[in-house]
């Protein structure tokens, strides 16, 4: 599981480090400094979007985005050579991939066929783990958010589709408040290695593009879904051209 280490804010970039520090200052992460929820929280009336958006921080890692310690175990089904052990190989994503897989377009599912399946042999998914109130969530981001990526993601050369450029404008003005215009002022280390935003994107355009569009489980992080997916794969696109290497 990645850990918080703000790549030791080493810009001082104001915005950045008052994020760090309300996280930091809030294990939590229900309710920031800042007095909003918008981590742990709900809106009182959501809109359809936000709930696809909800469905997409579950899908990517349900227990950081309901704060939550998974299973100790690895999952059954999860494939001897999958890599991973324990927790993380109970995340949709760590069976499904960033790429969404079989489901990409398979469905659409209601919600009591998502519950049913969830709680199936297979699954194995109870009511402590992925509780009832977010399985019209989890629906909604797999009818309308787990979209076909092949056209906006190239898998075989691990390149996005779009165009670098045309990202540039977006990505200077809306992600770089938190990861700096070259990508480094958060780094994301997972006990092993520190990786930027850039080599981030080298490594794995797919989960960019769906970090991206949903944010990051358990992070102040904005999430483009509402912006049209071209215009979020050319962000992807600038992304992949940012440096990979520390400073
Ligand atoms: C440990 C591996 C694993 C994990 C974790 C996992 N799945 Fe699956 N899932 C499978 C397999 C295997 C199948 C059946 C083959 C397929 O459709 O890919 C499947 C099938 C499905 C189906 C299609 C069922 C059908 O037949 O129509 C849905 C929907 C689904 N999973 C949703 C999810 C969601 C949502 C999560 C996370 C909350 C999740 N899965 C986590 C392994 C997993
Ligand atoms: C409001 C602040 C904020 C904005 C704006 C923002 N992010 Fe993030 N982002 C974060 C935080 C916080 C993290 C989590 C850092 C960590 O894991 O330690 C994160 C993590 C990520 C990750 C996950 C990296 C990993 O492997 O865990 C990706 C990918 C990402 N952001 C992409 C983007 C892109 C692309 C944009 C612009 C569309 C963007 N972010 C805008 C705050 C932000």
């Amino acid at each position: 599981m990645r850990i918080w280490i703000a790549a030791v804010l080493a810009a001082g970039l104001a915005s950045a480090s008052a994020i760090a520090q309300s996280h930091l200052s809030d294990p939590e992460g229900e309710v920031d400094d800042a007095g909003h929820d918008y981590i742990g929280g709900r809106p009182d009336h959501p809109s359809e979007a936000w709930k696809v958006v909800r469905g997409g921080k579950l899908y990517a890692d349900w227990m950081e985005a309901l704060m939550k310690k998974g299973p100790e175990q690895s999952h059954p089904a999860y494939p001897a050579d999958g890599g991973e052990s324990g927790a993380a190989t109970w995340r949709c994503a760590a069976c499904h991939g960033w790429d969404y897989g079989a489901l990409a377009g398979k469905g659409p599912w209601t919600e009591a066929d998502v519950t049913a399946i969830l709680r199936d042999d297979r699954h194995r998914y109870t009511e402590d783990m992925l509780p009832a109130e977010e399985m019209a969530a989890l629906t909604l981001f797999l009818n309308k958010g787990a979209a076909n990526t092949a056209p906006y993601i190239d898998r075989a050369a691990g390149k996005s589709k779009g165009v670098a450029a045309q990202g540039q404008p977006y990505y200077e003005t809306i992600c770089a408040a938190c990861h700096g215009y070259d990508g480094r002022t958060l780094g994301f280390w997972d006990g092993k290695t520190l990786t930027y935003l850039g080599s981030e994107a080298v490594q794995d355009p797919a989960k960019v593009f769906h970090m991206a569009r949903f944010g990051h489980p358990g992070e102040p992080m904005v999430a483009l879904y509402l912006l049209p997916p071209a215009t979020v794969v050319d962000i992807v696109a600038f992304v992949q051209t940012l440096p990979t290497d520390d400073r």
